[in-house]
């Protein structure tokens, strides 16, 4: 009897893993503290740069075109530049520009779209509410207005929840409140839940964060292709995945990210949220990781289940899984995760030191042992053999997943070759996607003088030059044991 009871504590013990409670490194000092002040200073000039010229040419519209000195508003042309950039200036000590950009936020009608096309329930939840919330918290929650329009936002994308569909719709037209009934994929739907419970705290009214919470947990409900491994494509209407592809990519990632960050925004410990994470890990350590033949390279694979196979495609937005894992991972002291996620970020890396820009591609692939290449053409094949993976889709266009995941590195492990790389990388943006009045995307990583894309999007304010000036800042002043970056990289403070 006594025998049965010990054991039965012991298995309830196992089953609920300790997490701990620091997740980045005691004592963190800067090797080289003049270095890394220089080249924190570097990226504030970068971020200045960028926004002095966005506001000469772009004020109030989404992005700056640097190339034409004019705008572009795929963002419902709310100045989703300004409301991106918000929370990066109160990082960055840039107070008077975060003062002006409060002001403007307060000025702005978030509840009628300022374009034709509709409104994405994904991107206005992380762009605007994020940084609207976030914001509100950092300054201490003095600027009611930040509360009251990220309100207005999520009032009206609530209609994205059609009768008793658990599952929103993905982008809804603001003049009449409906929604395009079209399916969605999981990012979309499992992206909202860290700042629609925020508002519902701040707010008091729970509904926000229920609609939110019934969406998430309704996916991670549902039968996936591998244990953990959500489907990217689900029908609202009918709750169920639309095909099986599976990957950490685009359209999905996120919802994986919000599994394991909203757990700890809300010290959820054993909690279906971070209990489906760590199966989603699992699974993917067990069916999709691969190497590459040449350089052994760490990489995750897409699965289709419908046709019940796999690719070995690596994108700029999966790296972000890198730090997602390693986090988790520590999280949960769980050093086979670690291992995984240090080895994953390296073949991340390793798209950025293969190009002659030092920058990585959009899009990328590998070849695995036994798998035709005859369809590579000499170029690929060539770069293949140099560097053990071939690009896809050659462009950069001011993302941030890699550089984010190595500012993880850095926050976790201490180790400096986080910060050389990060110093890299600062080089060789302030080398190739300079223009004669902003930074902006290039066409081609392994061209030292390729066109550029004429388009600067607000991510590059909100997260790649977040990421590196946190990298290169006092490691005490935004710990990761604090605040929980949302996907857009607006810091959230812990319940
Ligand atoms: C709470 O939010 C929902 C969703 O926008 C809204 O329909 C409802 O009226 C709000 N409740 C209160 C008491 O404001
Ligand atoms: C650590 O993670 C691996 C991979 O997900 C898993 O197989 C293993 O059971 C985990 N270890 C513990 C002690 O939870």
């Amino acid at each position: 009897m006594r025998c049965t009871v010990v054991l039965s504590i012991l298995s309830l013990l196992s089953a609920a893993p300790v997490q701990v409670s620091a997740v980045q490194k005691t004592g963190l000092k800067f090797p080289d503290s003049a270095l890394a002040s220089k080249y924190r200073d570097l990226v504030k000039g970068v971020f200045q740069t960028s926004y002095a010229a966005y506001k000469e040419y772009a004020w109030g519209h989404d992005n700056l075109t640097p190339r034409t000195r004019s705008y572009s508003d795929g963002r419902n042309g709310w100045g989703a530049s300004i409301i991106d950039a918000m929370s990066t200036m109160y990082v960055m000590d840039l107070d008077n520009l975060l003062n002006d950009a409060v002001d403007y936020a307060g000025t702005v009608d978030f509840r009628s779209s300022k374009t034709l096309d509709h409104v994405s329930t994904f991107e206005t939840t992380i762009r605007y509410m994020g940084s609207l919330l976030s914001v509100y918290e950092l300054r201490g929650r003095k600027d009611k207005v930040l509360l009251e329009k990220a309100a207005d936002l999520a009032d009206k994308m609530a209609y994205a929840w059609v009768g008793d569909n658990e599952l929103p719709f993905g982008r809804i037209d603001f003049s009449s409140n409906k929604p395009d009934v079209r399916t969605a994929n999981i990012a979309e739907a499992g992206t909202l839940l860290m700042e629609w419970a925020t508002l519902s705290q701040y707010t008091g009214n729970d509904t926000y964060h229920r609609l939110a919470d019934k969406a998430m947990r309704h996916i991670a409900g549902l039968e996936a292709p591998f244990p953990g491994l959500a489907a990217q494509n689900i029908d609202p209407s009918s709750g169920k995945f639309v095909g099986g592809y599976v990957t950490w990519g685009g359209g999905s990632d996120s919802y994986f990210e919000y599994l394991l960050k909203y757990s700890q925004l809300a010290g959820l410990g054993d909690h279906l949220y971070i209990d489906t994470w760590a199966t989603a890990v699992d699974s993917s350590i067990r069916y999709l990781l691969s190497r590459s033949t040449v350089g052994n390279h760490l990489y995750t694979r897409d699965y289709d289940a419908s046709f019940n196979k796999f690719s070995d495609v690596g994108s700029h937005l999966a790296c972000f899984h890198a730090g997602n894992w390693l986090y988790g991972g520590t999280i949960l002291q769980n050093q086979t995760i670690v291992d995984t996620a240090l080895e994953l970020l390296d073949g991340c890396w390793n798209t950025y030191t293969s190009t002659t820009t030092g920058i990585g591609p959009e899009t990328f692939a590998y070849i695995t042992p036994g798998q035709s290449d005859r369809f590579l053409s000499s170029d690929q094949r060539s770069f293949y053999n140099a560097h053990g993976f071939y690009v896809k889709t050659s462009s950069y266009i001011l993302r941030p997943e890699v550089l984010e995941s190595n500012f993880y590195a850095w926050r976790i492990t201490g180790d400096s070759k986080y910060l050389d790389r990060a110093a890299k990388a600062v080089d060789s943006f302030r080398k190739y996607l300079r223009t004669d009045i902003a930074y902006d995307g290039i066409s081609n990583v392994d061209d030292e003088s390729s066109d550029k894309v004429d388009n600067m999007e607000s991510f590059w304010f909100a997260e790649v030059l977040k990421y590196l000036y946190l990298t290169f800042d006092d490691p005490a002043k935004m710990s990761i044991d604090d605040y929980i970056f949302n996907t857009e990289a607006h810091p959230f403070k812990k319940w």
